[in-house]
């Protein structure tokens, strides 16, 4: 079993450097079956969902090749529709996002039901009632679904919660159909744009990403031919905010953007952080223990539930008794367990929690329950006094590129290690 061994506490100092969005990649990954060419996609991060989604690419005939590990060409001309794919479909959830895109370009598709971090009920509702307004007929039986279209025409489509996935897969499904789809309560986040732009790149006619009413008027092929490089991704950047602040430390954080980071930026000041914004680097520096305060995570431009466990660090040793509402997902802080093993003192309470800040934390063994607990964990570890020892790496490794090595590069002391 492997774990992260992380000798604390280390005040983070100097500059770090983030990496492709894995939300946008997990999108545009299979927005490449959509083409009829070849693209080439930069920016691209490395990490474990990544070489997954390639793993299904090439399952469905899709040739692949690496310039570097942030680097592909992507050849999508002979797709072979008929390709089974739905046990490694089952493996991650990301994978949905082949139900609109294959069923763009095949008109018929079987994936498995996704899986991914537990979070709670994590429904495809929309999706599915996307997919039918546009024309197509889905089944779902034996922990698989059966999406087929004998054409796809566009519509009116609007979303009862403005959901990440339903607003991309809806996106993706109605870009060769016929007419003009209209999302309207669409998701704003930014890697929605960023699925939003590469299509466009590849010959999409997509207008209002980032907007909550996109228009995507179908367009018979993509021939692609073009590069795309993905954005910074935005939870990377504000996990090593977040991070900053825990430690009590100053980092300078390289390759972001500052305008997706407002929400995070305003709560730390709020609680007496201070960060300097410079267009695409973030300075993030704090030397006093945090004032308390309350969070509701809501959709972009809200603060986000994906570094809301990392601001429960934060928390837990903020002077004072703060609260974390979850607005989006049912479950997310069974990562609070672990902390108190830690000797923070928070009270889950299902859809809160409640953080008695404590002066410091104490390492201690703990488990990563999803891809951000894990990440939070990791933050915990660096500002707690003496070993902490994290578990479950397979989460953390899905979604963060180089972690120990980006956070020992800032003055952290992580080792990776194989347990017997
Ligand atoms: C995406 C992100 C995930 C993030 C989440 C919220 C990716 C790959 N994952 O997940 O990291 O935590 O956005 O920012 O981009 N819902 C329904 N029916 C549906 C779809 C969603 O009821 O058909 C509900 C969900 O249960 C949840 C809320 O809508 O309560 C938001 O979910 P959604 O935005 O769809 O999240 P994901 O796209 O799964």
């Amino acid at each position: 079993m492997k774990k992260l061994v992380i000798a604390g506490p280390t005040p983070l100092r100097g500059e770090v450097s983030i990496s492709g969005a894995k939300n946008a990649a997990v999108a545009i990954l299979p927005a490449t079956l959509l083409i009829n060419g070849v693209c080439r996609i930069e920016n691209l991060p490395n990490i474990s969902d990544v070489s997954l989604y390639c793993d299904i690419l090439q399952a469905l005939g899709a040739k692949i090749t690496w310039h570097n590990k942030n680097e592909i060409t992507i050849d999508t001309r002979n797709i072979n529709c008929n390709a089974d794919i739905i046990e490694i479909t089952r493996k991650f959830r990301a994978s949905y996002y082949l139900i609109g895109s294959l069923l763009g370009r095949c008109g018929s598709v079987r994936v498995g039901l996704p899986g991914g971090c537990k979070l709670g009920a994590r429904p495809i509702d929309l999706h599915i009632k996307g997919f039918e307004s546009l024309g197509a007929t889905t089944t779902i039986s034996q922990g698989n679904i059966h999406a087929t279209a004998k054409k796809l025409v566009g519509t009116s489509i609007y979303l009862d919660i403005a959901s990440v996935g339903a607003t991309i897969n809806i996106m993706l499904a109605s870009v060769l159909a016929e007419g003009t789809t209209i999302i309207d309560n669409a998701a704003k986040e930014p890697h929605i744009v960023d699925v939003a732009n590469f299509l466009n790149t590849m010959g999409a006619d997509i207008r209002g990403a980032g907007t909550d009413m996109i228009k995507i008027h179908g367009v018979k092929e993509l021939k692609g031919d073009a590069t795309y490089s993905i954005v910074p991704d935005q939870i990377e950047a504000g996990t090593f905010m977040l991070a900053a602040v825990a430690s009590r430390g100053d980092i300078i954080i390289k390759n972001c953007i500052s305008k997706h980071l407002e929400s995070i930026t305003a709560k730390l000041i709020e609680i007496g952080a201070n960060v300097e914004e410079y267009g695409d680097s973030l300075r993030v520096w704090c030397n006093q223990r945090p004032s308390k305060a309350v969070i509701k995570t809501l959709p972009y431009p809200g603060f986000p539930t994906d570094l809301q466990p990392q601001m429960g660090v934060v928390l837990a040793t903020a002077d004072g008794t703060s609260i974390i509402n979850e607005g989006i997902w049912e479950s997310r802080f069974q990562y609070t367990a672990e902390l108190n093993k830690m000797g923070a003192n928070i009270m889950d309470q299902g859809k809160s929690a409640v953080f008695d800040g404590v002066e410091s934390l104490v390492g201690a063994p703990v488990y990563s329950t999803d891809l951000r607990a894990g990440a939070a964990l990791i933050i915990a570890g660096i500002s707690a006094h003496g070993i902490t020892e994290v578990y479950n790496l397979e989460h953390i490794d899905r979604g963060y590129e180089n972690i120990e090595e980006k956070f020992n590069s800032i003055g952290a002391n992580i080792k990776r290690v194989l347990e017997d």
